[in-house]
């Protein structure tokens, strides 16, 4: 981790105590259901803007369904430009080129089409298309003097959450390490929630992503900077993940499910942006940066041998969490409904997919991603600090 990101991230705790994550974030307009997507260009349309920035990836432009959001916007009024230039973990680089894009066309708004990558790219574009900046300019906390220019969100995969939280997260371009952007601009003015459009997301990918948006249901309730609200949403997303993620991995056309699991997904982004995340976070993000590992692959490998390692520190927590999804009874010990609990996320693991551990890992690389998840994970309000030990054994357990 550069000397740079590791102050940023050392300091995010600070300065959010100090600005802004001691009062509630506002929450996006959110559109639910099949068509929302419709009904969200309808009201950017409403919102008189002239021209909007569509940022994507390749992939998602060439299965086609980004075309009925297109023809909605023209429909409704708004010109349209596509930047379809998102690649996995978008860098600094790719940022830029958004930037640039945005004024090259003209455009007065963004609207993120995407998982988490094409949303995290676009904030950041609204962000420094309206300070006249490039992307190294927002990294860290409230960097910016003017918020994002309006920004819209339609997440196409259920896991980050991202469009309901204040923080995107980029890649450095030679390092791939992952630096955050915060600014409360980030949260979108409005998004939608379409079933619909998530029909064809591989299974997967739908297994990975889902077991994001539980590591983030988990991480905040369980976390020290948990509130009404936040666990509110969190242990709501709980329940519709585990009552809903192995039908949406077994039938994606199940749109009840999908809707259930991209409600999950928001719900989580909603816990984390005042919550914040933990550990398994901290791990993740480095196996991303360093090997690539699609984000929600790692938080799905590594959350129950955090679980494992929590399971005294945070029984209570997690037996609320077993007793609201229905794995016990509160007369139940605490000790005890937790392990129902940590039982079921490997048994959920196991039914989606998700492999036990990953053959990239590199016996010369645990030392630095041991390091580099300590500093991170010591910015974030686990229910308690690990050791460098218990981290070296979590990636020992993963690694193939
Ligand atoms: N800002 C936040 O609050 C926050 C929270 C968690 C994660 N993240 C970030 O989000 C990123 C991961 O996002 P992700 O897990 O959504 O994956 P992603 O956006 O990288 O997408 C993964 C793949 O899925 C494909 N895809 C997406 N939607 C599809 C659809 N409907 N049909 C078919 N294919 C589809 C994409 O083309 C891409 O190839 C990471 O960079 C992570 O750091 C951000
Ligand atoms: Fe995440």
């Amino acid at each position: 981790m550069t000397a740079a990101h590791k102050k940023v991230w050392f300091r995010l705790r600070q300065t959010l105590l100090g600005s802004f994550i001691t009062k509630p974030q506002p929450k996006p307009l959110v559109f639910v259901g099949p068509g929302s997507t419709k009904q969200l260009s309808q009201a950017i349309g409403r919102f008189g803007l002239r021209k909007i920035l569509v940022v994507t990836d390749k992939p998602l432009r060439e299965l086609g369904v980004l075309d009925p959001t297109l023809a909605a916007l023209q429909d409704a009024g708004v010109e349209t430009a596509v930047f379809e230039g998102v690649l996995p973990d978008p860098t600094e680089q790719v940022v830029d080129l958004g930037i640039d894009c945005y004024h090259r066309e003209g455009c007065d708004s963004v609207l993120a089409f995407g998982g988490g990558s094409s949303i995290d790219a676009a904030k950041v574009i609204a962000l420094g298309a309206a300070n006249g900046c490039k992307t190294a300019a927002c990294i860290g906390a409230n960097k910016c003097k003017l918020p994002a220019v309006p920004f819209y969100a339609v997440p196409t995969t259920a896991g980050t959450g991202s469009e309901a939280t204040f923080i995107a997260v980029i890649s450095n371009n030679e390092t791939h390490e992952k630096g955050p952007v915060i600014d409360p601009s980030l949260i979108p003015k409005a998004a939608a929630l379409d079933p619909e459009i998530m029909r064809g997301l591989p299974t997967h990918i739908t297994a990975a992503t889902g077991m994001d948006a539980l590591t983030h249901a988990i991480e905040s309730y369980i976390g020290r900077w948990e509130t009404d609200d936040t666990n509110y949403y969190g242990l709501s997303a709980c329940r519709l993940i585990f009552e809903n993620l192995p039908e949406a991995c077994r039938n994606g056309s199940n749109l009840e499910a999908r809707e259930a699991m991209a409600l999950a997904s928001h719900y989580g982004g909603l816990a984390i942006t005042n919550a914040l995340v933990g550990y398994v976070h901290a791990i993740s993000h480095n196996l991303g940066a360093k090997y690539g590992v699609p984000h929600g692959l790692g938080n799905a490998m590594v959350l129950p041998h955090i679980l494992e390692l929590l399971k005294d520190d945070a029984a209570d927590k997690l037996a609320d969490i077993a007793v609201y999804c229905g794995m016990g009874e509160r007369s139940e010990p605490n000790s005890a409904l937790a392990r129902k609990l940590i039982d079921r996320v490997w048994e959920l693991n196991r039914e989606i997919g998700i492999p036990a551990s990953t053959d990239v890992i590199r016996d010369e690389d645990i030392e630095a991603l041991v390091a580099a998840a300590i500093t991170e994970g010591g910015s974030y309000p686990s229910p308690r600090f690990l050791s460098e030990d218990e981290c070296r054994m979590v990636l020992r357990a993963i690694k193939a």
